[in-house]
C-alpha cells in the first residue's frame, strides 16, 4: 500500500509530479492558450465584479492561501486577504455580497473552515472551495469550486495536497488575469507552457534526495531552525518550518527574510541552522544581503537556489539547486527539498513520520 516506500509521507512526496499533472489535466490547455475551470466559468461575472477575495483556511492550506494571495494580486490585480478560519469566524468580520471567499481544505472536513464558510454565506458572499476530498462537507457547503486531484493523502503532514492547492490557485490567478485583460493571449500561453514543465522539474528535484539526506544528517540534532523566504517563497518558508515542527518535533520558525533584523536575528549563532530560499528572480540581491547578515553572525546557511547560481554558493554552507522557472511558479519547486529534509530528519530521529504525536489527519473539532 505504501508502494515500496517506507512511509506514506515519502510516497506522497514522490507522487507530486503526478498529482500536479492530474490537477491541471483538462484545465490547462497550453496550445489553445485557455484555462478551463467550470467552477469559475459558470460564475465568471461574480469573479470579474468581485471587489475583494478573502481566503480562509488552516495550517498548510492557509500557507497555500498565502501563495494564492501573491499569485492573485500579482496576476489578476484583485485585492486578497488571507485569514485563519478560526480567527475569521469569531471576529465579526466585514464581509459583503461583493466579496468572494475561497476556502481551501485538503480533507474538506476542518471544523473552523466549515464554520467560516457558513458565516461568509450568511453575509452574502459567494464561496468557492478548493478541496481534495470529493463530496466532503466543505465541497458540499461551497457555491462552486475546483478540486485538487492529489489522490488520497494518508500521511498526517500535508505534502501533495499543498502543491496541488498551489496548482489550482495558479490556474485561477492566470485565468482571472487573462479574463480581466491583465495577460495577453501569448503571455498566458507562455505561462501555461512553463507550467506544463513543472511536473518534470519536480521529478528532477526528487532525484537530489541523497544530497538532502546528507544535509539532514548534519542538522538533525539542532534544537531550533529558522526558515526564510521573500515574495512567493515567504509562505514556503512558513510551510518548511511547519513540516519540521510537525514530524520531527524540532522548534522551527518561518519568517519573511527581511523581518529577521526586527527580532529573530538575535537568535542567530553558530548553532542555528537557517534555511533560506534564494531563487534568482525573487528579490535575489536582497536575499543575498540577508544571507550575508546571517553569515556575519556565524549562522549555518542552507540555501535553496536556482541552477547556475554563483553568489549564494560562495556564502552558504550548503546549497540545493532547483531548476529554472517563472518566479511565480517557484513555490512548487522550492517546497520539495524542504519536505524531504523534514522527512529525513524525522526518520533519523526515530519519530513516527506518518502519525506524529498529538495530530490528526482531519481536525473536525474547533
Ligand atoms: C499540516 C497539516 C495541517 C492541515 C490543517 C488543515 O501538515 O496537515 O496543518 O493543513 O489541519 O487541514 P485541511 O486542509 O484538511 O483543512
Amino acid at each position: 500500500e505504501k508502494g515500496g516506500y517506507d512511509h506514506f509521507m515519502l510516497k506522497e512526496i514522490h507522487e507530486q509530479p503526478k498529482a500536479i499533472t492530474d490537477t491541471y489535466r483538462g484545465r490547462l490547455l497550453a496550445n489553445e492558450g485557455i484555462i478551463r475551470m467550470a467552477g469559475i466559468d459558470d460564475h465568471m461575472n461574480k469573479f470579474l465584479n468581485a471587489e475583494r477575495i478573502i481566503i480562509v483556511a488552516c495550517g498548510t492550506s492557509w500557507h497555500a492561501g498565502l501563495v494564492g494571495e501573491y499569485l492573485i494580486e500579482e496576476f489578476a490585480r484583485i485585492p486578497v486577504e488571507v485569514e485563519y478560519a478560526s480567527e475569521f469566524r469569531y471576529r465579526n468580520p466585514i464581509v459583503t455580497s461583493k466579496d468572494i471567499v475561497i476556502a481551501i481544505s485538503q480533507s474538506g472536513e476542518t471544523a473552523d473552515t466549515l464554520a467560516a464558510i457558513k458565516l461568509a454565506k450568511s453575509k452574502g458572499a459567494f464561496v468557492f472551495g478548493v478541496c481534495n476530498v470529493v463530496g466532503s462537507s466543505i465541497a458540499r457547503e461551497t457555491d462552486a469550486g475546483a478540486y485538487t486531484h492529489a489522490g488520497p493523502e494518508i500521511g498526517v503532514a500535508s505534502t501533495k495536497a499543498f502543491t496541488t492547492q498551489i496548482t489550482v490557485l495558479t490556474l485561477l490567478a492566470l485565468k482571472l488575469a487573462s479574463k480581466k485583460g491583465q495577460l495577453s493571449k501569448p503571455e498566458l500561453r507562455s505561462y501555461l507552457q512553463q507550467m506544463q514543465l513543472i511536473p518534470n522539474k519536480v521529478e528532477e528535484l526528487l532525484k537530489i534526495d541523497t544530497k538532502v539526506k546528507k544535509i539532514a544528517a548534519v542538522y538533525k540534532d539542532a534544537p531550533n531552525c529558522l526558515y526564510l523566504g521573500r515574495g512567493f517563497n515567504f509562505p514556503v518558508a512558513l510551510e518548511g518550518a511547519l513540516k519540521l515542527k510537525e514530524i520531527s518535533y524540532i522548534h522551527a520558525e518561518g519568517y519573511p527574510a527581511a523581518e529577521m533584523k526586527h527580532g529573530p536575528i538575535a537568535l542567530i549563532d553558530e548553532n542555528m541552522p537557517i534555511f533560506v530560499i534564494a531563487t534568482n528572480k525573487g528579490h535575489y540581491e536582497k536575499v543575498v544581503s540577508n544571507i550575508q547578515e546571517i553569515k556575519s553572525r556565524a549562522g549555518k546557511i542552507i540555501a535553496i537556489v536556482t541552477e547556475g547560481d554563483t553568489q549564494v554558493k560562495e556564502i552558504a554552507d550548503h546549497v540545493i539547486e532547483i531548476p529554472e522557472t517563472e518566479e511565480a511558479f517557484t513555490p512548487l519547486l522550492t517546497t520539495i527539498p524542504l519536505q524531504l529534509l523534514s522527512y529525513h530528519i524525522a526518520v533519523m530521529l526515530g519519530k513516527n513520520v506518518d502519525q506524529p504525536r498529538n495530530l490528526a489527519k482531519s481536525v473536525t473539532v474547533e
